[in-house]
């Protein structure tokens, strides 16, 4: 009834895609058109045939392989944080590259962190832009084993950062590096696991008084960045390429708040 009760916009908002990859069916599909109508399941089947065809040109010509899904049933995951954890997904290949020249920030200031970073993707897309160093945090052991095979492997000629880290850990334990940071999260995980990274990440920028940019897509559980306290939200929309239409949302901290930076000023 609460669904029913949901507009369309709201619908459209955030996407749950926790529990894998979703085979077609005649069934599934001919439900989504007869929810979005003709016109809208036409427009996102193209999208979703023109991201299928760029993430694999994307990785040919990168020399990486990032495109396939991998259910949650197949990832090697361990640890308390596992049973909160999204299956790995690639976020689609335009995405980060055109938000990250929205946000007008001297890069070679930040470092990049994808948290829940699966094959390494956006820390390869991360890498057209001079980056102080991008470092990436997965989970599961042969996620990041690939993510860093595919470091390695990578070749661009935009790129413009080759100061790559992958680290196998659970962002619930992750100890966020010192200095000006760009976090990416494409939904890695559910709101318990989200509230205990942003509790470290809350006393990393007390500790520090640096700016942090926080890129959240598909922001399931904004609530939780919303009700942590230090952030402020500077950009919302949708990822106009996706066939989903995912919501994104940025935030930044309010460093101004920050009792040492008042101290340091
Ligand atoms: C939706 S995928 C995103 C992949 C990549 N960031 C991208 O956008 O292309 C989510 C990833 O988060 C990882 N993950 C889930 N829980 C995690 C945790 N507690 N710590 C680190 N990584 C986690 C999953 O293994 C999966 O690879």
């Amino acid at each position: 009834m609460a669904q029913d009760m949901t507009t369309q916009s709201q619908r459209r908002l955030t996407v749950n895609i926790n529990d894998g990859p979703r085979p077609f069916s005649a069934p599934k599909i001919a439900a989504v058109i007869r929810e979005m109508g003709w016109r809208s399941a036409l427009l996102g089947s193209l999208l979703f045939a023109s991201e299928f065809l760029r993430s694999w040109w994307w990785d040919r010509l990168h020399n990486v392989t990032t495109r396939h899904p991998i259910p949650l049933s197949k990832l090697d995951l361990v640890g308390p944080s596992s049973s909160h954890a999204v299956f790995y997904q690639a976020t689609g290949t335009k995405f980060l590259p055109s938000l990250l020249r929205r946000l007008d920030i001297q890069y070679s200031h930040f470092s990049f962190v994808d948290i829940g970073a699966g094959k390494g993707k956006m820390m390869l897309l991360a890498a057209e832009f001079p980056f102080r160093r991008i470092v990436g945090v997965e989970l599961s052991r042969s996620l990041s084993d690939l993510a860093q095979r595919n470091c390695k492997s990578f070749r661009s000629k935009k790129k413009a950062c080759g100061n790559f880290e992958v680290l196998c850990r659970d962002a619930a334990e992750f100890t966020f590096p010192n200095g000006p940071l760009v976090i990416y999260m494409f939904n890695p995980f559910d709101d318990v696991v989200l509230a205990q990274m942003l509790s470290k990440l809350a006393s990393a920028i007390r500790q520090q008084a640096c700016q942090i940019f926080l890129i959240y897509n598909n922001p399931l559980h904004r609530n939780v960045v919303c009700s942590s306290g230090p952030f402020e939200r500077v950009l919302q929309g949708t990822d106009k390429w996706d066939y989903r239409k995912l919501r994104y949302e940025v935030y930044r901290s309010r460093i101004e708040e920050n009792p040492q930076s008042q101290k340091q000023q």
